[in-house]
């Protein structure tokens, strides 16, 4: 639950920037919307008291070729599926091929303890892989970097360094996913069974979200692979509290990444967690802006520990696109990765070949990992001193970007 005392504090935060007209999809109308209420494309379409946003349609011609295109397949999607839902229910972001840019997450262990300072990603990455088509990077981050005291404010020091990160990776006109990178955890106990409140954990969100309000290329990653939790209805109440305090905190137009349970696992989703989470809504209106966040490995044990891969697993992808199209929603691999073995650049290159061509129901993917991860890593997809990408990178990722 978030205390009355945070949500007036949040409430007062919700300034919106005037705009010009909206663009297509982006927000039009609704309570304390103070921006634009006509639309360059499209029809400014009510979706309820708090949100009314520019859909396709109603004498506007103005569509662009890659809206035309994501419209189009949705109603493909729509029509060869049981529900005639239209193609307004998904997010309406193009497909996302990127990277994870990792460094502030390291020294963060799986029972949710920290012990180190972060690292920050090389800054030359991000023009490096914008330039070969990347549009999404994923910026892991320690939940005790950013505010050292559970349930308190923002460390400023760290936000400077994490935002100048994050400016890096906006100014290749990228998406950026923040990632909490934290297990469901602080420190061996977990949120809202034993460890943080559900408050403690809202309140992160919600001093985020707030520097970030006005920005739409920002994608909250609410938590990076929630595991071994003793209930999923906790796990869904604490979810259900963060995406109330991101919107709260003025940030109504962004996608938020809804993670299930067993280490966020795309096998998992549908059976395990995935029937609870459904039940989430959004302030912000329908549950287009909420997008499941799945992860999957290659190798013999599905860790992404190993340097061979065994799989490409398209079944469990397949399983994962039929309940996400049954349920009209979408999710992003926002981890998967290989070693730099044979077995990993053919594995990994046939998974990210099924994720592309099942766009939009998977947006996309970022690939774990470059950003301060050495070369010599395992799972390095980190560019050579000398510029050149390794082959991981080049037979595996480059093809689906
Ligand atoms: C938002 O709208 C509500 C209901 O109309 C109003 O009471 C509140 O003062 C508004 N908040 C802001 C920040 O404008
Ligand atoms: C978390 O795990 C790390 C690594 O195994 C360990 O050093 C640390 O003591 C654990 N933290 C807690 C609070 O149990
Ligand atoms: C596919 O992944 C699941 C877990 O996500 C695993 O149980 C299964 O063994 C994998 N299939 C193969 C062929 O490795």
């Amino acid at each position: 639950m978030l205390s009355v005392t945070f949500l007036a504090v949040s409430l007062f935060g919700a300034v919106q920037l005037a705009a010009a007209q909206s663009s297509l999809y982006g927000q039009c109308g609704g309570i304390n919307w103070t921006g634009s209420t006509t639309c360059s494309s499209g029809t400014c379409t009510k979706l309820n008291d708090w949100y009314y946003q520019c859909l396709p349609g109603s004498g506007s011609a103005a569509a662009t070729t890659t809206t035309s295109t994501r419209a189009s397949s949705s109603t493909t999607r729509s029509s060869t599926s049981a529900s005639s839902t239209p193609s307004s229910v998904l997010s309406g972001l193009p497909r996302l091929k990127g990277v994870n840019e990792a460094g502030y997450d390291f020294t963060v262990y799986t029972n949710g303890s920290f012990s180190g300072t972060g690292v920050d990603p090389p800054a030359g990455q991000f023009t490096h892989f914008a330039s070969q088509g990347v549009n999404a990077f994923r910026v892991p981050f320690a939940w005790q970097l950013m505010t050292p005291t559970l349930g308190g404010t923002i460390d400023s020091a760290f936000w400077t360094r994490y935002d100048k990160t994050v400016q890096q990776g906006l100014a290749t006109g990228a998406y950026v996913i923040l990632d909490l990178h934290n297990y469901a955890r602080w420190n061996n106990a977990i949120i809202n069974q034993g460890g943080p409140t559900t408050a403690q954990y809202a309140s992160l969100w919600s001093q985020v979200a707030t520097k970030y309000a006005s920005n739409p290329k920002i994608i909250f990653g609410i938590m990076n692979e929630p595991h071994d939790l003793p209930a999923i209805a906790p796990w869904v109440q604490s979810v259900q509290a963060a995406v109330n305090a991101i919107r709260a905190a003025g940030a109504t137009s962004q996608i938020i990444l809804i993670p299930g349970s067993s280490w966020s696992s795309a096998q998992a989703l549908p059976t395990e967690a995935g029937p609870q989470l459904l039940t989430v809504t959004d302030p912000a209106g329908g549950v287009s802006k909420l997008v499941f966040d799945v992860h999957k490995y290659l190798d013999s044990d599905n860790s992404g520990t190993h340097d061979e891969c065994v799989t490409d697993n398209i079944s469990v992808f397949q399983t994962l696109v039929n309940w996400l199209k049954q349920n009209n929603r979408q999710a992003i691999l926002s981890e998967t990765g290989g070693g730099h073995t044979q077995s990993c650049y053919t594995a990994l290159n046939s998974q990210l070949a099924f994720i592309k061509n099942n766009y939009p129901t998977m947006l996309g993917f970022t690939v774990w990992s470059a950003g301060s991860f050495n070369t010599a890593y395992e799972l390095s997809v980190t560019p050579n001193a000398d510029g050149t990408d390794n082959q991981l990178w080049i037979q595996a990722v480059k093809p689906n970007l």
